[in-house]
């Protein structure tokens, strides 16, 4: 009976409720072994060795069914609990280094490298940094060339008009207030003008650079350009041109073109006939040195500004300046960099 019910035994409780009921100290066959005393010796020695027998062969039947049982439960665990190690892992997105971002940083190693640190200003300007300090005044025309973002006020507000800086020239007046003469920095930041085409997003982004010293002149300048433009196209023989023109800021003023060819759609840069204008730049203007508190009898320097995303469109062959801020992520994959 117990042999069967043993074998037939689902789980470890059962078996030990089996053992509890045959051979635990008030089970049946302790009970009976506990009769043998009242036995004559004859029926002794028959019952003793039986009743013995059959406690050992129960006992060897628990033990190996509780086996068997463990053994079970091991497998269905194994089987539920399978792990494929050889499949393939989930793919995680990786992000990319955003082409601005990407450019910022090579042409601020670049700079660096020549001895010009990073300054940085507000993107939200005070319309006397963003124009008057820089021979802007109120009435003049480069005012409305600008198509500037400007901050609304509450009525009653008499704080100073704000803009968002067109252009990060107002940080050279930031930085020639902050650190005095001699001075060799760059910006690179966030400019704001109204305007949308193919090559125009009312967000942009520009670099600016400024030296000051004793006896910076153009020459200085036009080394400087040309020894970060190789640098930056990674080209040997580029060639600048500069090109007189007017800046409120600077005096004489320079626009400064690369050439370059257009070949089925591709941009070399260094040869070819064409030229695009990648900055402008200049002398700082006495007017500008005085407005940054800085005595132009005893200081000049030269200024440049260039559009970080046109440089970023050149070096890359990137068709559309939009694209930059749409976050496509199909773009950003494409255009990206990898971190
Ligand atoms: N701020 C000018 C612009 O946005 C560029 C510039 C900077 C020109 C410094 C001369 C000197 O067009």
């Amino acid at each position: 009976k117990y042999l069967d019910a043993i074998a037939a035994a689902a789980n470890e409780a059962g078996l030990e409720e089996l053992r509890v009921a045959a051979v635990g100290k008030k089970g049946e066959i302790s009970l009976k072994m506990r009769e043998l005393g009242k036995m004559s010796p004859e029926e002794r020695q028959v019952m003793g060795p039986k009743l013995n027998a059959l406690k050992d062969e129960i006992n060897s039947a628990l033990a190996l069914k509780k086996e068997a049982l463990a053994d079970a439960a091991l497998n269905e665990r194994l089987e539920a609990e399978w792990l494929d190690v050889t499949l393939p892992g989930r793919p995680r997105p990786r992000g990319t280094v955003h082409p601005v971002s990407q450019v910022t940083e090579e042409i601020t190693a670049i700079f660096a490298d020549m001895g010009f640190a990073v300054a940085e200003g507000p993107q939200i300007e005070s319309d006397w940094f963003n124009f008057d300090a820089l021979n802007i005044p109120p009435e003049h025309p480069a005012r409305q060339e600008h198509d500037t973002f400007f901050m609304s006020r509450a009525a009653g507000d008499d704080r100073p008009p704000h803009v968002l800086r067109t252009h990060t020239s107002p940080v050279q007046i930031r930085a020639m207030r902050a650190q005095g003469a001699p001075i060799r920095v760059i910006a690179p930041g966030r400019v704001y003008r109204c305007d949308y085409d193919q090559t125009h997003t009312p967000m942009f982004h520009q670099v600016e650079g400024l030296a000051i010293d004793r006896d910076i002149s153009m020459a200085n300048l036009k080394w400087v350009l040309e020894e970060f433009c190789r640098a930056f196209f990674e080209v040997e023989g580029v060639e600048l041109r500069f090109r007189a023109s007017h800046f409120p800021f600077t005096e004489p003023s320079a626009e400064v073109d690369i050439r370059c060819s257009w070949a089925d759609g591709t941009l070399k840069i260094g040869e070819g006939d064409d030229w695009m204008e990648i900055l402008g730049s200049g002398m700082v203007h006495p007017k500008v040195l005085t407005a940054g508190g800085i005595d132009p009898d005893q200081w000049q320097g030269f200024a440049f500004g260039m559009g970080i995303d046109r440089l970023a469109m050149l070096k890359y062959g990137i068709p559309d300046l939009r694209a930059f801020f749409d976050s496509d992520l199909r773009w950003l994959r494409h255009y990206g960099f990898s971190a």
